[in-house]
């Protein structure tokens, strides 16, 4: 199990497009705090609700990124929605699967979403970035990406 911590690097995990940009850096916040509630050992109730906030922030990105993809009709849309479906789920089945009386399984929860969100942010989220940007995309957002930056989740 890995024990870094994910950290925001611009020119690592930048995929050109800001208004996703500011979203994947909203939610590596919110996978710190999880990691810094974890190394607490913060009341159990107090974890699982910030991997639930967590959860919540993750999936309603992927609503965003899946309307844009919509909207710009990105060849790879089919695969990507499934990719984000499977960390959901994935991450939904963690979040039920945990108990006090288990503490490892919230350090394993914890290690997914960070494995995960920085594998998809590098390798496909950067796929899809690279398109909408040859779209123009990026410089003229339209309505989808105007909407407003996900506030992380708070303890
Ligand atoms: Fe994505
Ligand atoms: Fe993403």
């Amino acid at each position: 199990m890995r024990k870094r911590v994910l950290n925001w690097e611009e020119a690592r995990h930048s995929i050109g497009v800001p208004a996703v940009d500011e979203q994947h850096r909203n939610i590596i916040i919110g996978i710190n705090t999880l990691h810094q509630a974890v190394a607490k050992e913060l009341p159990h109730d107090a974890i699982r609700s910030l991997l639930a906030n967590l959860i919540q922030l993750i999936d309603q990105h992927f609503s965003f990124e899946e309307a844009l993809m919509q909207e710009y009709a990105f060849p790879e849309a089919e695969s990507h929605r499934r990719e984000h479906r499977m960390i959901v789920d994935r991450a939904r089945h963690l979040l039920n699967a945990l108990t006090p009386a288990r503490p490892l399984r919230t350090k394993l929860a914890v290690a997914y979403l960070t494995d995960w969100t920085e594998r998809h942010v590098l390798v496909s989220d950067r796929t899809l970035g690279a398109f909408l940007i040859a779209q123009g995309a990026a410089a003229r957002p339209r309505t989808a990406l105007a909407a407003k930056p996900l506030a992380p989740g708070r303890p």
